[in-house]
């Protein structure tokens, strides 16, 4: 091989490269690892040719730099990318289990032709109780079991104060249901926490009964546990019903059968519920003779753990991702 031709040849070739393109090639050509200089050199045996062809080497390197600087690199032109190559997929996010529950709450009452209503979360004596006929005596009203800042501020401890302030801004017919947090001074443990969330319907109309709320509630059970759903009443105490519903759905775990989620009794207590009480539509100034409604407030983590067989409440607010993403 004779190093001194083979320079000459590769500093002409490398003199007239026109592009950048045409530069790699010669490169590959002459520097590339089976050109004949390369191959050459891996059998050099003795000093002088060793010399003479890394010398030619050296030279056509730098036969190399200096056309590359003459052309001018053209950066833009040495981008090469591949448009069918499929792109780099970015982690998707998704809704918390409790926002999924919300929503499927809204669909439900958006159904029936209610409005959706998110009140604020800071209330005042008089939303949260007074104008709902809270009892002076009513134990809720103490700061052992409510959030106060002072004497008239104090996070809700329901979603009921909706109900006052949508009757206080319109007159009927109403059809609302609010959804949001609500906060109790519970002691945390496995099934409580201070804070929660809630949905709560109001409807005001004429000759509404409690036939009207019965079968308003299926409704939404069916939408929210499944067609099968039965529902039954209780009665008890609010003190802006009268008269006043516990409503129980038939054990969506079990179907009714008995089971450990219902106790064996095959029904599951959903919240409360019942006809708004005269007094409630004299505080905001309905006429209690003309109008009528009916009004029911239920927990949204409730509803997410019987939806999806969720022990306790932690999985809500512990926010571990792989728990999550179950859902
Ligand atoms: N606010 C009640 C609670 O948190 C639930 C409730 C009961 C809401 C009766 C209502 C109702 O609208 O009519 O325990």
């Amino acid at each position: 091989m004779d190093a001194t031709a083979l320079e000459s040849e590769a500093r002409t070739a490398i003199a007239a490269a026109a592009d950048q393109a045409a530069l790699e090639d010669l490169r590959v050509r002459y520097l590339g690892r089976k050109s004949p200089l390369k191959l050459a050199l891996r059998e050099v045996r003795d000093r002088e040719t060793g010399m003479a062809l890394n010398a030619a080497r050296a030279a056509i390197e730098q036969a190399f730099e200096q056309r590359e600087v003459e052309l001018g690199s053209d950066v833009v032109e040495d981008v090469h990318f591949d448009v069918t190559l499929p792109g780099e997929a970015r982690p998707l996010g998704q809704l918390h289990l409790i926002t999924q529950v919300r929503r499927t709450v809204e669909d439900a009452f958006i159904g029936l032709g209610y409005e959706v209503r998110d009140d604020r979360e800071v209330e005042t004596v008089e939303f949260n109780f007074d104008k709902l006929a809270f009892p002076e005596w009513h134990p809720t009203r103490s700061p052992r079991d409510t959030f106060f800042f002072d004497g008239t501020r104090l996070l809700r401890t329901e979603t009921s104060p909706s109900q006052i302030h949508i009757m206080e801004e319109r007159e009927p017919p109403i059809y609302m249901v609010s959804i949001g947090r609500v906060y109790r001074r519970d002691t945390i443990d496995a099934t409580h926490f201070t804070i929660f969330h809630q949905f709560e319907g109001l409807a005001v109309d004429r000759d509404l009964t409690l036939a009207d709320l019965r079968g308003t509630l299926l409704h939404v059970m069916r939408a929210l546990y499944g067609a099968e759903r039965r529902v039954r009443f209780r009665t008890h105490y609010f003190p802006f019903t009268e008269p006043s519903m516990e409503p129980d759905v038939s054990c969506p775990i079990c179907g009714g059968e008995g089971c450990r989620v219902c106790k064996q009794s095959g029904w599951i207590e959903m919240g409360g519920s019942g006809m708004v009480d005269p007094a409630v539509f004299e505080n905001v100034g309905y006429d209690p003779e003309e109008w009528s409604g009916f009004a029911f407030g239920m927990g949204l983590e409730r509803t997410a753990q019987l939806r999806h067989a969720v022990p306790g409440l932690r999985p809500f607010w512990e926010n571990d991702l792989r728990v999550l993403r179950q859902f």
